[in-house]
């Protein structure tokens, strides 16, 4: 698995580009840049990386790179949506269904780049779009999930403590009822939906051995919108059900001497805090391990502007850095990480 490869923009920016480089800067860069604003650059990254287990394909991909303006989260999403229309309607024509891996792997691709269509359009939450694009892409990922040589299922779990639904999938590696496999539970972070979990980690997984389980907790796409609830510190609430369903509903087929929680991103934060609480885990991994969440956000913008934060002026902060935001100070990633 790559595993090295999938870290949130915010983060990267915060861990891997040094102070000289401006916040939206593509300098000195090792690689090949696919767009001057290196958050758009990073993205792009992503849908080419899904590429490799049919979530893409690199000649639309690198198409939509040409044509969205750096700095423009409205050509972004544009463009975006746009390829993701098209590719649905080529998963949907019938001239394609002689061939049902290809048409899966549309459905995926389509799925990714409504996804991705998504993504910079959250500074507005009363934009209808916020959820009919989420819809796109949850009924396009349905459609591939059903394909798969062993159909994903989605599941709910209610938590025990709070009151949210843990929305899941689960990915059994094989039917075989006597064979007990190592299991990966995987969470994201701030921003990326388990649909994306999928190409990060379960395809390569699956390929392995691994049975998977994705999940999404408050403040992470699904229930942030179906349940309007943000990000809570206990973790060990959110993870600790869906390890319960893993233990009792899968029981047939999970070995419970090697369960593995994956954090990615912000995940290698929440899920450091789940593993403190949660003694059924026999391995945490952490892509990356996060410290300090604030020391990542706070690198992000003027030091004047923290300055008035940590002075405890917050109702300046907001008046502040909201002016920023409407006046288009703020580099893409900042702007995207406020929203
Ligand atoms: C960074 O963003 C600013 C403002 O949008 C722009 O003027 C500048 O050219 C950008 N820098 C790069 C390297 O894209
Ligand atoms: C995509 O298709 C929908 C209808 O399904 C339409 O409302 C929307 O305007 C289209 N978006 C673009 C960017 O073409
Ligand atoms: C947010 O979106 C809604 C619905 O499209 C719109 O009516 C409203 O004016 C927008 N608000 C701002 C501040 O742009
Ligand atoms: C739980 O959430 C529902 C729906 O969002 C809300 O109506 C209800 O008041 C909440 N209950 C508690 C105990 O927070
Ligand atoms: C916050 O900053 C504003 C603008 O400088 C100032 O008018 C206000 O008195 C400050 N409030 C506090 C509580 O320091």
């Amino acid at each position: 698995m790559k595993l090295h490869c999938y870290i949130l923009p915010l983060f990267a920016m915060a861990m891997h580009i040094r102070p000289a480089v401006g916040a939206n800067g593509t300098e000195n860069a090792p690689t090949l840049q696919l767009s001057t604003d290196s958050a758009f650059n990073f993205q792009f990254l992503i849908a080419l990386g899904d590429a490799l287990t049919g979530g893409s394909d690199i000649a639309p991909v690198l198409g939509a790179a040409k044509n969205i303006k750096p700095g423009d989260m409205a050509s972004y999403s544009e463009v975006f949506f746009k390829l993701a229309n098209h590719t649905k309607a080529e998963a949907e024509d019938q001239g394609n269904a002689y061939d049902p891996v290809n048409v899966r792997d549309t459905w995926f691709s389509a799925a990714q780049y409504f996804r991705r269509a998504d993504f910079y359009l959250h500074g507005n939450w009363s934009n209808p779009l916020i959820n009919s694009l989420w819809e796109e892409q949850t009924a396009a990922f349905n459609k591939a999930l059903a394909a798969l040589p062993l159909p994903g299922q989605r599941i709910r779990i209610p938590a025990t403590k709070g009151n949210f639904t843990v929305e899941a999938i689960w990915y059994g590696a094989s039917e075989a009822e006597h064979y007990k496999r190592p299991t990966l539970v995987i969470g994201n972070g701030y921003d990326a939906a388990q649909e994306d979990s999928y190409h990060y980690f379960v395809a390569s997984a699956m390929a392995r051995g691994w049975n998977c389980i994705t999940y999404e907790g408050p403040g992470q796409p699904t229930v942030r919108r179906e349940h309007e609830i943000g990000f809570i510190p206990e973790w060990e609430n959110v993870v600790g059900p869906v390890v319960d369903y893993v233990l009792s509903e899968k029981s047939h087929t999970v070995d419970k001497a090697r369960l593995a929680l994956v954090g990615n991103s912000f995940g290698g934060y929440l899920a450091a805090r789940a593993a403190a609480f949660e003694t059924r885990l026999s391995a945490v991994v952490l892509i990356d391990g996060i410290w300090d969440v604030y020391a990542a956000f706070s690198a992000q913008l003027p030091r004047e502007i923290i300055a008035i934060y940590e002075a405890g002026n917050y109702t300046e902060f907001d008046r502040e850095l909201l002016t920023l935001r409407e006046t288009g100070k703020l580099s893409t990633n900042a702007a995207w990480g406020l929203d």
